[in-house]
Order: C-alpha cells, then sequence, then structure tokens
C-alpha cells in the first residue's frame, strides 16, 4: 500500500476515541519493530523522523524504509517529519516522498509562527502534503536543543483558533505538561497533564486532531534492566498511561514516542551483549532489540493508545 497521509486516520481517531501512535524511527530494526507490532494488531502508524534522524540515516534509506514497511504490511502508513526546524527542510521532506511534516515555530514570536507556518501550509497543501503547526513550548531535549522547564510555556487555548484558521494547518501540537527525554518530572514530583487546557482547545476547535509530543511513558523495567547490565540511567518518570489513554479520548488523535523505543533498545542491547560477552554478529543482538521494539509498540496500541483493528 502507497504512504497516506494522516487525515483519514485522524478523522476515524478523532470520532472513535482514540489516537494514531507517532514513532520516532532511525534505523531498519527500529522501523521494523514498530511495523510488526502495527501489523499484529492490525492498526495504523504514524512513523516519524527528525532532523536528526535524517542526518544520521540519510532520507533516502528513511523513505525507502518506510516506504518498503507500507508495501510489506499493506498498512496505512504515514511518513512524517517530526519538528521540522524550517521552511527548507520541510520542502526538502515534501519534495522527497514524505506525506506529512511538522513545522516547528513554537519558539518564534507568535506572528512569525504564523508566518513560517502558513508558507509550509500553502507549499504542502500544493503538493499533497498535510502540515502539523505548534503553539505552546515543551520542555526537554531534541537534538541539541535543550529547554528547560522554566522557559517551556503552556498553550493558551485563546490563540489556538486565530492560529489554526490563519495557518491552515492539519493538526496542532500543544504543550499540556509533557517534555522531550526520559526525565519529564523531578524524582519525586507527581506527573500532572493540564486537561482543562486540553478541553478548553477542544471547545475551541470541535472536531479538530490535537497532537500530544514528549510523550513517552518511560517503563521502569526497562531503567532497571538497563542499569543491572552496567547502565547508570538516574531515577526516570514519564507520562502514566491512563494520562495517556485520557487524551486518545479527548482530542488527541497523534502521540509522539521515541524515549520509549531508545529506552527498550538500550535495555535489550545491554543485557544480551553482557550476557553474551562472545557475540559480535549484529544479527545476534539487534534481533533482542527490535523484538522489545515490537513488545513496547504492541502495549502502547492495544493497552495505551486503543488503535488496535483501525487499520
Ligand atoms: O522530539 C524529538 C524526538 O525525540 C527526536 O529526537 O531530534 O534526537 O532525533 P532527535
Ligand atoms: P518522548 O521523548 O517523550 O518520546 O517524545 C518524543 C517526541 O515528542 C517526538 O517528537
Ligand atoms: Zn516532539
Amino acid at each position: 500500500m502507497p504512504l497516506v497521509t494522516t487525515k483519514e486516520m485522524f478523522k476515524k481517531a478523532y470520532e472513535g476515541g482514540y489516537a494514531i501512535g507517532a514513532f520516532n524511527v532511525n534505523n531498519m530494526e527500529i522501523v521494523q519493530g514498530i511495523t510488526r507490532a502495527a501489523k499484529k494488531l492490525n492498526a495504523p502508524v504514524i512513523l516519524q523522523c527528525s532532523a536528526g534522524a535524517r542526518k544520521y540515516a540519510s532520507h533516502d534509506y528513511l523513505v525507502a524504509m518506510v516506504k518498503a514497511a507500507a508495501e510489506e504490511t499493506g498498512l496505512p502508513i504515514a511518513l512524517h517529519l517530526d519538528h521540522g526546524p524550517d521552511f527548507e527542510t520541510c520542502k526538502s521532506c515534501i519534495d522527497g516522498g514524505f506525506t506529512s511534516v511538522m513545522i516547528d515555530g513554537s519558539s518564534l514570536p507568535y506572528e512569525e509562527n504564523i508566518a513560517l507556518t502558513k508558507k509550509v501550509v500553502d507549499y504542502a497543501h500544493e503538493h499533497g502534503c498535510v502540515v502539523e503547526g505548534e503553539l505552546g513550548t515543551l520542555a526537554g531535549v531534541e537534538d541539541d536543543v535543550q529547554v528547560d522547564s522554566d522557559a517551556a510555556s503552556y498553550t493558551r487555548p485563546e490563540e489556538v483558533f486565530d492560529f489554526v484558521s490563519r495557518t491552515g494547518v492539519d493538526s496542532l501540537a500543544i504543550a499540556i505538561g509533557t517534555s522531550h527525554g526520559a526525565y519529564k518530572f523531578k524524582p519525586g514530583q507527581k506527573p500532572q497533564l493540564r486537561f482543562d487546557i486540553l478541553k478548553a482547545v477542544e471547545e475551541k476547535l470541535p472536531g479538530f486532531p490535537i497532537v500530544l509530543h514528549g510523550a513517552s511513558s518511560v517503563n521502569q523495567e526497562h531503567i532497571k534492566l538497563i542499569n543491572k547490565f552496567g547502565g547508570e540511567m538516574p531515577d526516570a518518570i514519564g507520562i502514566p498511561e491512563e494520562m495517556l489513554r485520557k487524551a486518545a479520548s479527548m482530542a488527541v488523535c497523534k502521540i509522539n514516542v521515541d524515549s520509549d523505543i531508545r529506552i527498550a533498545m538500550t535495555a535489550a542491547l545491554r543485557k544480551h551483549l553482557t550476557e553474551n560477552p562472545t557475540h559480535f554478529d549484529p544479527r545476534q543482538y539487534l534481533t533482542p532489540a527490535r523484538n522489545l521494539i515490537e513488545e513496547v509498540v504492541a502495549h502502547k496500541i492495544e493497552v495505551v493508545f486503543g488503535s488496535k483493528d483501525k487499520a
């Protein structure tokens, strides 16, 4: 099946009260781990690549791997640019086979965010591609950019209608207390999300798909495995699964996950290499890593996002 946009997926997800998983991909094992889980559960899925992923794996390899996965599984799969930093990067992805792009103008002044986002939307829509914009800034780490929690700001519901109508975006990422990376809350801090903001956004934009970034849950068993086999990860707290379920039942149609995949992969690799010190064939240690990614993604689809059997 050819790659699809997120248009139809989001419409069904909004109406059905579930969300589509959007997973970051950087190499073949990650693409396969995710899409094997999606195939097993007959779920639509979004595979997304950051600017860093394009730098690491190269645009052409990523597109070819995601297209191969869509062909092999026959599932509706969208290929999305995650956190597009500028017009040129978005254009290069639109011209080069992506079906969806995010333009992340969230750190710009409001009017500049609108102008940049609209420029990307105009180009994308002429080329059959959809666009995600962002209002509000998340704390955390993306590539080399670190936004600490004091500099992060929640989305202002009073701005969302103006932003969406003036830019023409197809979906909107909002900041309600999630953040990027494995350390979303300070040790001992109780995880909290501003569902009041999500509700207010939903009321301003009825039927419009909302996106949640920074939504990894951080599996404590995987952190324990990493540390048992030589890692030194400090205590990490993610977004509780019941909060993600609640968001998915509301206007959130796309939930972004990267850190959970990184942590699973690292846990499986550390365990395998420590338990099998003589192994040096990458297929031996990448197989458990790919299997654990599959397990993590299957759990999200079935238990957390509710997208099983929605393909
Ligand atoms: O939100 C950011 C994603 O986790 C991608 O991270 O820019 O390090 O590839 P990256
Ligand atoms: P996590 O770091 O919580 O996995 O968030 C990923 C993300 O938002 C990608 O855009
Ligand atoms: Zn993000």
